[in-house]
């Protein structure tokens, strides 16, 4: 498999690069006869897209959806869905000023030792956040899929810096904790939290800076005993899609490292058997024991770090002149990605949780409404 598809089943390639035509993704494996909902597929593109406040980067793209493939009589035929958008608003101007200048902790070092002279550095091109865009369009369909068997896929904004939204929150109430999170420009669910987080990246904004944060990812009706041992664990297959998002240093599930601190007394799950069904009573494992799903909430938390281009002077090299400078990167950038990760995170998620349950048989690959 080459390194632009995932996927076992239900599996996705992604194309496209910053300041090219387009971004895209080529989905395959979709079940045959499933009506697609397309407004759905733009409302999850139109949460990614830049420009949608003065928390995230000028760049104004309308990332309109188009399928040209896949699709007839308004059903899915079982051939690969092509999805694209179109880039408009591309202004390499900046990225030709820079060129043979090492943004700190950008990928200008490590794309030119792989691919040289040939590496498109127009807008980070390929390592772009941009193409998380053909990551949602994907996520899109499987997230419709999923929630025909009342899989639902949540995710928001549990801290920013050092803002915490520390509320333990009940999923099952799905559309509320929706409503919440869409008040919220910073996609969080405390309301209060969530005007301090917009403060903080205000704050850093005007210093020319960024900042990270927490994206927490809940799924709920995911069925007991889906995902594979070992090397196809739900847990490995999720933390691979997580860190195909651009900007993501980490991921526990559950309690996750805080698990290392604690005794056993205090991170085992207790069993229940409640309304005639077995479930723990606390969800420490994050609803994944042995790679495999005991049908509790899947729960897992993502480290976004902070946007590496920022206009504060750093110390840097040019390598074109192979000496050691100083730059202020003045291109554009959102001083905080975590916002715009949601639907990406909820996206990969959907995508690998879609293809276990092909794997397993559970959903087949030709659906009868
Ligand atoms: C939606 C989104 C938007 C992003 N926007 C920027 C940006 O404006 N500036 C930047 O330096 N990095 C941005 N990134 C992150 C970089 O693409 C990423 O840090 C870089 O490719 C290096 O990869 P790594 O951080 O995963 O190691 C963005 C990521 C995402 C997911």
């Amino acid at each position: 498999m080459g390194d632009n598809t995932l996927g076992t089943l239900f599996t996705i390639t992604s194309i496209g690069e910053s300041h090219g035509d387009l971004i895209g993704i080529i989905v395959d494996g979709t079940p045959a006869g499933i009506e697609l909902d397309l407004e759905l597929i733009q409302q999850e593109l139109d949460m990614r897209k830049p420009g949608q406040s003065s928390l995230t980067t000028p760049r104004m793209e309308k990332d309109k959806v188009k399928i040209v493939s896949g699709i007839f009589n308004k059903k899915t035929t079982g051939a690969p869905i092509c999805l694209i958008i179109e880039n408009k608003d591309v202004d390499s101007s900046k990225y030709e000023e820079f060129k043979g200048i090492l943004r700190p902790s950008h990928v200008d070092y490590s794309a030119l030792m792989k691919y040289g002279q040939y590496y498109d550095y127009r807008g980070s091109g390929r390592f772009s956040g941009r193409i998380t865009a053909g990551f949602v369009m994907a996520g899109a369909i499987a997230k419709q899929i999923l929630k025909k068997y009342n899989i639902t896929i949540f995710a928001y904004t549990k801290s920013i810096g050092n803002i915490i939204d520390e509320e333990v929150y009940n999923t099952s109430d799905y559309e509320s904790l929706l409503e919440l999170r869409e008040n919220s420009l910073v996609r969080t669910l405390n309301q209060e939290k969530s005007k301090l987080m917009e403060i903080l990246i205000n704050e850093v904004k005007a210093h020319k800076d960024s900042i990270g944060g927490l994206v927490k990812c809940i799924v709920s009706g995911f069925p007991a005993g889906k995902g594979g041992p070992i090397f196809n664990s739900i847990e490995s297959n999720i933390s691979k899609a997580i860190f195909s998002i651009p900007a993501i240093k980490g991921i526990e599930f559950g309690a996750g490292f805080k698990a290392s601190s604690m005794k056993g007394s205090e991170h085992n799950d207790p069993w229940i058997l409640k309304d005639g069904k077995i479930q723990t009573i606390k969800n420490d494992s994050g609803g994944i024991i042995g790679g495999i799903s005991i049908g509790m909430p899947i729960e897992f938390t993502v480290a976004v770090k902070p946007t590496a281009s920022i206009g504060i002077s750093q110390k840097t090299v040019n390598i074109d002149i192979m000496e050691n400078i100083k730059i202020e990167f003045s291109g554009r950038h959102d001083p905080c990605i975590v916002p715009r990760v949601i639907p990406v995170v909820e996206a990969m998620t959907s995508v690998v949780l879609l293809d276990c349950l092909l794997i397993d048989g559970f959903v087949p690959r030709v659906f009868k409404s």
